[in-house]
């Protein structure tokens, strides 16, 4: 029998790099495609650990070129698509919606019509689509998204994300085309591009430059270690039903503030500073515009139907986020080099 055929999408991101990584390893049986633009949040060093490995192979393509994609297709004969490939930065969405509109929502209906050209009525093909809590809109102050929750997106950013939800659903409902969907809380860990809080504050404290907090630093935002997301992915990619949505998140909320002051400790052990001088970089500028106030995910079907639990507190997660940046300078320096720059220190906030 030949080996199961998978596309995955923006695996040369940072949530992407993950999944590629965990599937080429636990699935020698699978032949692993890593399709992805390398965009300025792509990089290839993201996965030079399993570059060489037998069962996986990298496509530089734009998911917007639906040419390109019908061709692919035709070509490989895929089983299955995990789709990750997006513009996932907020803020940029806020100064270039339009990119956004191509990527998240052109280039994901181009997929859907690559796949359905070759599928036909083959059920057994899966498109799964991976995407993000923030369609739900905001949360007050209690509460949480659950599967039921209706969409209510703010950003260009999720309002992409939304709309490529509703035509993966549609192509369900309308073609009978086999999909899953999964929305997961805000992501953490290693090979986060450094425009995103987390990775943004550890290389600006790093470097003794100001930290950016968004207002008052009140938003809350549900952490989730970026391996425990790709782990979701791989239980859902394999046990969901065709048309399923799973909410994905690790009941972890934190004030943004709370995390940059956490992580200035961290940093301050780390780099043997005195207790509190990291902290004094901490600069609060001028709020988001349509800044979400909160996001908390209920993942209690994910849990309870599929057996999927979250394996790290934030605590520990973090510590091994701090290490991973420290003792990668040379990732850092690459990623955050020339037309990066402009993204990795706050400027979007400043415009
Ligand atoms: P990322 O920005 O780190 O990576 C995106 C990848 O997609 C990059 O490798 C980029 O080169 C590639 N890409 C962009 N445009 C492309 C195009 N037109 N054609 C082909 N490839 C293209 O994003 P991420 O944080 O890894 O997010 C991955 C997915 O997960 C996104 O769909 C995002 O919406 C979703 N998500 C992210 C989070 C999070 O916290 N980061 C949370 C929930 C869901
Ligand atoms: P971000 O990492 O951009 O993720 P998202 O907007 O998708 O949640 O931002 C996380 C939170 O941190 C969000 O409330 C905005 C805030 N933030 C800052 O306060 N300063 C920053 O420099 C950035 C990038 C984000």
């Amino acid at each position: 029998m030949r080996n199961k055929k998978i596309l995955i999408t923006g695996g040369a991101g940072f949530i992407g790099s993950h999944v590629v990584r965990l599937f080429v390893n636990k699935y020698p049986e699978y032949d692993i495609f890593n399709l992805d633009k390398l965009t300025y949040a792509g990089n290839l060093e993201n996965l030079k650990d399993i570059k060489n490995a037998p069962n996986y192979r990298f496509v530089k393509g734009d998911i917007v070129d639906a040419q390109f994609l019908n061709t692919l297709f035709k070509n490989y004969k895929f089983d299955a698509v995990i789709h990750l490939a997006a513009e996932s930065h907020v803020d940029r969405s806020i100064s270039e919606p339009l990119e956004f509109v191509m990527t998240n929502v052109i280039g994901t209906v181009n997929l859907l019509n690559a796949a359905r050209a070759e599928w036909k009525d083959d059920s057994t093909k899966r498109f799964y689509h991976v995407s993000t809590d923030e369609v739900y809109g905001a949360l007050g102050d209690s509460g949480m998204f659950t599967e039921e929750t209706k969409y209510d997106p703010h950003s260009p950013y999720s309002a992409s994300k939304a709309s490529s939800d509703h035509f993966v659903r549609a192509y369900h409902d309308t073609y009978g085309l086999n999909v899953v969907i999964s929305n997961c809380s805000n992501n953490y860990g290693s090979h986060h591009f450094p425009e995103k809080l987390i990775p943004l504050a550890i290389n600006n404290i790093k470097h003794n430059k100001p930290v950016p907090v968004y207002g008052k630093g009140e938003n809350v935002r549900d952490w989730l270690f970026v391996e425990d997301h790709a782990k979701a992915i791989d239980v859902i990619f394999h046990k969901a039903k065709s048309g399923d949505t799973y909410n994905v998140g690790g009941h972890n909320e934190w004030k943004n503030i709370d995390v940059i002051n956490l992580l200035c400790k961290i940093m301050d052990k780390k780099l043997g500073r005195p207790a509190g001088e990291s902290a004094k970089l901490i600069t609060f500028v001028k709020d988001r515009a349509g800044h979400d106030l909160r996001y908390a995910i209920d993942s209690t079907k994910l849990q309870e139907e599929l057996g999927w639990t979250p394996s790290l507190q934030f605590e520990e997660g973090l510590e091994r986020t701090v290490d991973w940046y420290l003792s990668n300078e040379e990732w850092l320096r690459h990623v955050t080099s020339g037309e990066y720059m402009k993204y990795y220190d706050g400027q979007y906030n400043k415009r």
